[in-house]
């Protein structure tokens, strides 16, 4: 045994978070951690690597039993930890954040750069990632970013990596290298630590599960003996079926129009959307469904043709007239387009309407409060009060307060890109569910996502991109996986 953690309890500002919790891990294997948003995983791991200190119970590591743990401690004895928000200074290079409080330093105390660019290179090249060691980070995109992540925790040597939702940024083909790349270590017995809300990411690459709910273990065992919806059951406490929870509606009028749109990654696009109706995007990643939504809020620049609401143009390359025109867009990738770590979770949730009736002056913090109480009812937010740093909630949770963000604007046109990234089954269904009730309300709806069992749930009808172009619409009955890649992936015409 690698790692046995036992009867551990963690508790912030007197409310206990994880409750005699437990944790084996062998050499060798990849252990999925695996329990709802708000469950403790992170905590745990924050635990183990001395972010966090514990307030009882025991850590044994390579045989040494682990009394006060600290960041440098946990690192020099070969615990590694690619945390769930990326860690990385974006004014830095990539070596510099390699190399950061490590510096190798040559024979007159000077730091030597040249070595350390050099070593960088060849740790990329051993992984067979493609980065410019002295490149900035900010100019990364942000699977490079998650990629340099992944690449720093294994530059020295671990024996036991943590990876905390890895995925989120990754295309497919990147996911597939990265399992590669902890398959390879595997076979030198390393052990990782695997968190990840996508069943069929744990099932690829896990050995072994651990389940947690609020705060509690629930049971471990080997992946192979148990199935998804078992895990699922684990996970949640009970079996509950969200299966059709689809129902057909009527629609208004045309509220989101798109005629002869271009813009970069995507060409030529004819859509009218109706209001109350929901319309899912969704292609290969690259294929341009989130760059059409990026466009049409003003964050990129369109090329030609034109996005009507409600009858009037939008002008291009607009935000601020996006949302007056009552656009509102959730962004994907939570970490670096959503989070406002200075804050709250009540200013990061209403911050997007006070931009848009320009008050924020006068922010009435009870009126506020109230309808935060609303939000965190229906969107079952953990969070204990909303004066709480945003950091302070499980990654899940922060998701839930951005979609609140953005419902918070009464806007009529939502575009959701990848609006469940990082949420677990329980809560995703409870999105799922508000979506559809939010649409019987008469809003419109974009939503844009890689996992096609989410439009079969919710969309009306659903457009394939590929190569910026949309290939196929497919009406809500016709929806299901194989179509749906069929035509994602050109083999419909191959
Ligand atoms: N620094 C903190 N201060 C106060 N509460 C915290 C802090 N960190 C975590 N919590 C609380 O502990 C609970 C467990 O959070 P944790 O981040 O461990 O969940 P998780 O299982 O990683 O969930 P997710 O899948 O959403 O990331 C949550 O209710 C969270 O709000
Ligand atoms: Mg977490």
């Amino acid at each position: 045994m690698l790692l046995e953690m036992k009867n551990i309890d963690k508790a912030f500002n007197g409310v206990p978070v994880l409750k005699k919790v437990q944790l084996q891990v062998e050499k060798g294997e990849v252990h999925a951690l695996l329990g709802e948003n708000g469950a403790g995983k992170s905590t745990l791991m924050n635990v183990l690597t001395g972010v966090y200190t514990k307030d009882g119970g025991t850590v044994e590591f390579d045989g040494k039993t682990l009394e006060h743990i600290t960041i440098r401690g946990s690192e020099e004895l070969g615990i590694a930890f690619v945390h769930q928000e990326l860690n990385l200074f974006n004014d830095m290079t990539v070596w510099e954040n390699i190399f950061l409080g490590k510096e190798i330093v040559g024979p007159l105390g000077r730091c030597n750069k040249k070595e350390m660019i050099r070593m960088a290179g060849e740790l990329f090249s051993r992984l067979d990632v493609r980065i410019d060691p002295t490149e900035k980070v900010e100019n990364l995109k942000t699977s490079e970013k998650q990629l340099l992540e992944i690449s720093k925790a294994l530059f020295f040597q671990a024996k036991l990596l943590i990876l905390d939702e890895p995925t989120t940024a990754l295309n497919n083909d990147e996911i597939d290298h990265l399992f590669q790349i902890i398959r390879n270590l595997k076979k030198e017995g390393t052990s990782f630590i695997f968190i990840s809300h996508k069943m069929p990411e744990i099932f690829a690459i896990s050995d072994r599960y651990t389940v947690f709910r609020n705060g509690e273990y629930i049971a471990s065992g080997k992946i192979a003996d148990i199935t998804a919806e078992e895990v699922t059951r684990l996970m949640v406490g009970s079996t509950s079926s969200f299966r059709d929870i689809y129902e057909a509606r009527d629609t208004g009028e045309v509220v989101l129009s798109l005629k002869n749109y271009s813009g970069p990654g995507f060409e030529d696009i004819n859509l009218d959307v109706h209001r109350g109706q929901i319309v899912g995007l969704t292609g290969l990643q690259g294929a341009g469904s989130s760059e059409l939504m990026q466009c049409i809020f003003g964050i990129t620049h369109a090329t030609g043709g034109t996005v009507t609401v409600n009858g009037e143009i939008i002008p291009y390359h607009s935000t601020h007239r996006a949302m007056r025109a009552g656009v509102a867009m959730l962004a994907s990738n939570r970490k670096e387009n959503s989070v406002i770590p200075d804050m709250s979770l009540l200013e990061n949730m209403y911050l997007a309407e006070h931009t848009l009736s320009a008050s924020k002056f006068h922010i009435h913090q009870g009126r506020e409060k109230e309808k935060f109480e609303k939000y965190r009812q229906t969107l079952n937010i953990k969070a204990q009060d909303s004066s709480d740093s945003i950091l302070s909630l499980s990654g899940g949770n922060q998701q839930k307060v951005f979609l609140a963000r953005w419902l918070n604007t009464n806007a009529d046109v939502l575009l959701l890109d990848n609006p469940t990234q990082g949420i677990d089954v329980g809560a995703k269904a409870e999105i799922y569910k508000l979506i559809l009730q939010l649409a019987k309300e008469g809003k419109t709806i974009l939503i844009n996502t890689l996992e096609i069992p989410e439009i079969q749930k919710i969309a009306d009808y659903c457009a394939v991109f590929y190569e910026g172009k949309i290939v196929k619409t497919l009406q809500h009955r016709e929806i299901n996986e194989q179509t749906v890649m069929l035509y994602s992936t050109n083999a419909a015409n191959a």
